[in-house]
């Protein structure tokens, strides 16, 4: 590599003692030009070196660097972007969560921070399949646990499905536990898990089991964890998709309130193992039923909410067509305009923290 970050680090320091906003617009230029034609290095620039380690640096995020200080008005806000760029190249300022590197956050393009999720096309990278009915894209697991884990960080999905979180966990450099009903599901699950590549050895074990009343603690200890640091809920939709004919099954809960009862076990059970101040995330949609909404997301989040956990987002995610209504568009849209509703396009992910106690806050506080 012929252009090391020293080089660029000690160009940058050069032309920020300079005094002439000219001189300095002419050696960003210069810059500029030799990122451009690093032709050799098509991903991004290499062997940046920061806290004793080698990282690369995206082209595109040092151009719009080099182009910002190059229309800088003054001379003081030239350097003022110089020593930013200078930071970002030499140090690195991980999130408290994450491994998102807060001093080049410009660079994480494709990590989503609005609440309207739209996503077009479902990942079919790996040895994720879209085969099983009533399971997530890809990019939801995705975006989540680069937002809210580290690397190898532990992570817990409880209605585990055809292990779409466990396979990203696993491309991600994270461990994860899944928790699933039907042990055909699971056993397949593990395997479409085992077969996907990690660049280091993830563990990423699939237990047959109700979630609402596994013992965690002891099964996450057999994997040398003793807590987690992210849940994921992707519950039935209550009855929409009857998953199996096991009573313990969410899908086929009698009521609405045994619903939302068994939903909140599940939530009281698998908070039991994660840690005070990591997240807890729950993917879910709504339900007609005899004509009325049945805000099954919402009544969720209560459920969540009448636990020890603060709201941090509410996710508006659009929603493709199912299997179940593939090819009946025409058919959904004359019942909404004869019955006077909306056809669901969208579900929700909501975000919620884990926070003390207030009982033991003030028991603390006493003391
Ligand atoms: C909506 S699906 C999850 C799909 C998953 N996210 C995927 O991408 O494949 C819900 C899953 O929860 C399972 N399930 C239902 N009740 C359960 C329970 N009490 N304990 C564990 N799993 C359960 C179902 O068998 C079903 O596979």
């Amino acid at each position: 590599m012929k252009h090391k970050s020293s080089s660029y680090t000690e160009e940058l320091k050069r032309l920020s003692a300079l005094r002439n906003l000219d001189k300095i617009r002419t050696g960003v230029n210069s810059l500029y030009y030799r990122v451009v034609k690093t032709h050799t290095d098509r991903d991004g620039l290499g062997n940046f070196p920061v806290n004793g380690q080698s990282f690369r640096i995206n082209k595109e995020y040092l151009l719009s660097e080099f182009s910002q200080i190059q229309e800088a008005h003054s001379i003081e806000r030239a350097k003022y972007y110089i020593k930013r760029l200078i930071k970002s190249l030499n140090e690195i300022r991980l999130g408290k969560l994450n491994d998102i590197n807060l001093n080049r956050w410009k660079e994480y393009n494709d990590i989503v921070t609005d609440s309207l999720w739209e996503i077009d096309k479902r990942d079919r990278s790996g040895t994720h399949t879209a085969g099983y009915w009533g399971n997530f894209v890809p990019q939801i697991p995705n975006q989540l646990l680069r937002r809210y884990t580290k690397k190898n960080d532990w992570v817990l999905d409880a209605f585990l499905g055809s292990g779409t979180t466990l396979i990203e966990c696993k491309k991600l450099g994270r461990n994860g536990i899944g928790v699933e009903l039907q042990p055909s599901i699971a056993r397949k699950a593990q395997q479409a898990i085992d077969k996907e590549n990690s660049e280091i050895p993830m563990r990423c074990p699939v237990i047959v089991g109700d979630s609402k009343q596994l013992n965690l603690s002891q099964e996450i200890k057999k994997y040398g964890t003793s807590s987690v640091q992210f849940v994921l809920l992707h519950p039935p939709y209550w009855d929409i998709i009857k998953f199996s004919n096991n009573d313990s099954d969410l899908s086929n809960s009698k009521t609405i309130n045994d619903f939302l009862s068994d939903f909140g076990k599940v939530v009281d059970n698998c908070s039991k193992i994660l840690d005070q101040g990591r997240y807890l995330a729950v993917v879910i949609g709504d339900k007609y039923s005899d004509g009325n909404w049945i805000p099954l997301g919402f009544y969720t989040m209560q459920e969540v909410l009448n636990r020890n956990y603060s709201l941090k987002s509410i996710i508006v995610k659009n929603f493709k067509q199912t299997k179940a209504k593939r090819g009946q568009e025409r058919l959904w849209r004359y019942r909404a305009l004869v019955g006077g509703f909306y056809v669901f396009k969208h579900e929700y992910i909501f975000l919620f923290k884990k926070i003390v106690p207030i009982n033991s806050l003030s028991s603390k506080l006493q003391k």
